[in-house]
């Protein structure tokens, strides 16, 4: 623990001069060009980092530590209970493995600034293939495992890549994910296509190639000459993450290079204390940005050893499945969501499970991805005896906003509060008029401009709906879509979301995409989607459907065809399952769907009677209608 008042310090020298901060944190990476310039403002409001560096960033994470000697250490472990084996990979290796993939590559045509989409489960070959894009300079962008194929069609469209790289299958319990068609499906739905698809084919499922399109991982790395690593710019986009916005379609989250290398440098040793041969595992999937940052780049970047994890926590085989892989790799820092660990709070609520290991390697747990419920937090401290870190961050900044930073000064717990603003990050309170509020007070959560590196500099091709998404409404500050307030001791309290976003065991989800789904159901003619409350997940998506005259089916048949319908359209994981029919959706005189008075109702809390609402009566049908499905239990709750 640093001397009391350190990150104040640090803050404040932050503060004082941020392009002295990050040129100081830019040390930390190998340069071909080193920046001689940190912020680059000529085209304020949108900034750039160190537009006129140079760098790689595979030779930042894999080459450098063979290069200085590390090259025996560890860089993956694959532990997968799910297949039963556990698979090590040196960092040589990793520089081979990735090498020959790069060149293989190359060799089809891939170069600098095309768009690779990888659609793989939690094997190493992901983290590979990520690697593989970084060494070529070419811009990766991962789809996770659990959306459906049309929403890879929509990223396929989006970001029109020459190759696609996937496996032949992935793994929940009890079901193998059948990647390959998946992948057909969307390739047939996308406009663009691709001009090859590389396939790692598994034993757990032997995918059919497409003769002419599909090569397979092996086959067509053999013979062919390793990559070097292609020096970039330091605004290279790295990858493009798709995330969900406000409508249907995905937003591009744009990372660029050498912002990113600093940056997540600078969080490992501030915020996560781990260096060079030591085990860092964040329990997330490739295909979210924890997984981009911390299971793949920044322990990679630090010469860490990354866990790559190929299981729940919980039926794999136990509750006790997270601290088997932390007693078995010596992990010392663990990073994982809040939904997880209700989980496991729920199956061994009195920590029976983590007795039975030896924890001892174990210095922290941090969490991330939705608010951290203080009893999870409570149950993760007295159980393993660390300090457990909420965090708050978006994969619009790829890293965190607010933390306990631990490397710097660990500073006391607020139940509730993922604790302070970290350097880089000027957070703000506002009121609707864009005024900063007084402490306590609740209001839009924002970011003075410039965000700092590492941060989207723009969505994919998209730059006016980056303005509109997040710069326009408060202009000077980028808007987070969180609302919350600020204690006066400067701790972040993250409340909810300002859009129509909801966050479900910790993967963030449109409900307007849900809407835009149901709504294409031939009897549906309007329809509303809202999160209520879940005691593991956080929040569920609900779905009210108001159907067209004259139709005579029975409801409980709509309903099952709408659910399977947003599993088809959007995925599992969207996790679609409570719906019913009502006459009539609230609305404002003005057309406005009340959604969040619906979300109050579903979960029981007090709301007061939106003076603009066109007909009152409506929200007791509302109150039925959850009443049946199970929510709006609290009756004290009533409208006022
Ligand atoms: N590929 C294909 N399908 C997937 C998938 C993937 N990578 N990940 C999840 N799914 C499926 C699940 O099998 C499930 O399908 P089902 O409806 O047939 O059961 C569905 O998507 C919903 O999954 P999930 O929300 O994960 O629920 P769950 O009931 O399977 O598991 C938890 C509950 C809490 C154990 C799980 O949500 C969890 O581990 N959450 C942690 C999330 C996390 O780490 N997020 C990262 C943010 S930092
Ligand atoms: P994602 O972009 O998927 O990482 O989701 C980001 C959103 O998740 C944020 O805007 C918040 O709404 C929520 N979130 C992430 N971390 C936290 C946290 N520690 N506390 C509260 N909300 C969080």
């Amino acid at each position: 623990m640093g001397a009391a008042g350190t990150y104040r310090r640090v803050y404040e020298g932050w503060s004082r001069d941020p392009e002295g901060f990050w040129m100081k944190a830019a040390a930390g990476i190998d340069w071909v060009r080193p920046p001689t310039k940190a912020l680059n403002a000529t085209r304020a409001p949108l900034y750039e980092w160190f537009t006129d560096a140079e760098v790689n960033t595979c030779w930042n994470a894999v080459d450098r530590h063979v290069e200085a000697g590390r090259g025996e250490n560890i860089a993956i472990i694959h532990d997968s209970p799910l297949t039963h084996t556990v698979r090590k990979i040196t960092y040589r290796e990793l520089r081979d493995r990735v090498a020959q993939l790069a060149g293989a590559l190359r060799a089809k045509g891939v170069g600098k600034g095309d768009r690779v989409i990888i659609y793989m489960p939690m094997v190493p070959e992901a983290l590979e293939a990520m690697l593989a894009c970084s060494r070529l300079g070419a811009i990766h962008s991962v789809v996770f495992g659990g959306f459906a194929a049309a929403e890879l069609a929509v990223r396929i469209d989006d970001c029109r890549p020459k190759a696609i790289i996937a496996a032949s299958c992935g793994l929940e319990p009890g079901r193998i994910v059948h990647y390959k068609p998946l992948l057909d499906k969307a390739i047939e739905l996308a406009t663009h296509k691709p001009a090859f698809c590389v396939i790692l084919q598994r034993e757990q499922e032997v995918a059919q190639l497409t003769e002419g399109r599909d090569v397979a991982w092996h086959a067509f790395q053999y013979g062919v000459a390793p990559a070097d690593c292609v020096p970039v710019e330091g605004t290279h986009p790295a990858y493009i993450l798709y995330t969900s916005g406000t409508t249907g379609a995905p937003k591009g989250v744009v990372r660029p290079t050498a912002g990113h290398l600093v940056a997540l440098n600078w969080t490992m040793s501030a915020i996560y204390r781990a260096g060079p041969g030591e085990v860092f595992w964040a329990a997330s999937d490739v295909g979210w940005v924890v997984g981009h940052s911390y299971i793949c780049y920044a322990p990679l970047i630090v010469g860490a050893t990354t866990i790559v994890y190929e299981g729940k926590p919980v039926g794999t085989p136990d509750a006790g499945a997270f601290w088997r892989v932390i007693a078995e790799h010596g992990v010392k820092s663990f990073f994982t969501a809040p939904t997880a660990l209700r989980a496991v709070k729920r199956e061994d609520p009195d920590g029976a499970l983590v007795q039975d290991y030896d924890l001892s390697s174990l210095t922290a747990l941090y969490l991330a991805g939705e608010r951290a419920d203080p009893a999870s937090i409570d149950w993760a401290w007295r159980h393993l005896k660390v300090p457990v870190i909420d965090h708050w961050w978006q994969t619009e900044t790829g890293y965190a906003i607010a933390a306990n930073p631990l490397g710097i000064e660990e500073l006391p717990v607020k139940a509730g509060s993922p604790t302070v603003a970290m350097p880089g990050f000027d957070v703000q309170v506002l009121d609707e008029s864009g005024q900063p509020v007084p402490p306590g007070t609740l209001g839009a959560i924002a970011v003075r401009l410039p965000l700092p590196p590492g941060c989207l500099p723009t969505l994919w091709q998209a730059e006016d709906r980056f303005m509109k998404s997040y710069l326009a409404h408060f202009p000077g500050f980028y808007e987070t879509g969180d609302a919350g307030y600020i204690d006066k001791e400067g701790y972040l309290f993250i409340m909810a979301r300002t859009d129509d976003v909801i966050n479900v065991a910790g993967h963030r989800l449109s409900t307007g995409a849900m809407e835009e789904v149901l709504t294409s159901h031939p009897d549906v003619a309007e329809c509303a989607v809202i999160g209520v409350a879940d005691a593991l997940k956080g929040q569920l998506p609900l779905g009210f459907l108001c159907l067209n005259k004259g139709v005579t089916r029975p409801s409980e048949e709509i309903v099952r065809d709408c659910v399977k319908l947003v599993r088809d359209r959007i995925g599992p994981v969207a996790a679609f399952k409570l719906a019913c029919v009502v006459d009539r959706l609230p609305k404002t005189r003005s057309g406005k769907i009340l959604r969040a008075t619906m979300a109050r109702i579903a979960d029981g809390q007090p709301f007061k009677m939106p003076a603009t609402i066109d007909d009152p009566a409506i929200l007791d049908d509302i109150r039925a209608a959850l009443v049946t499905l199970g929510y709006a239990h609290n009756p004290a709750g009533d409208a006022t």
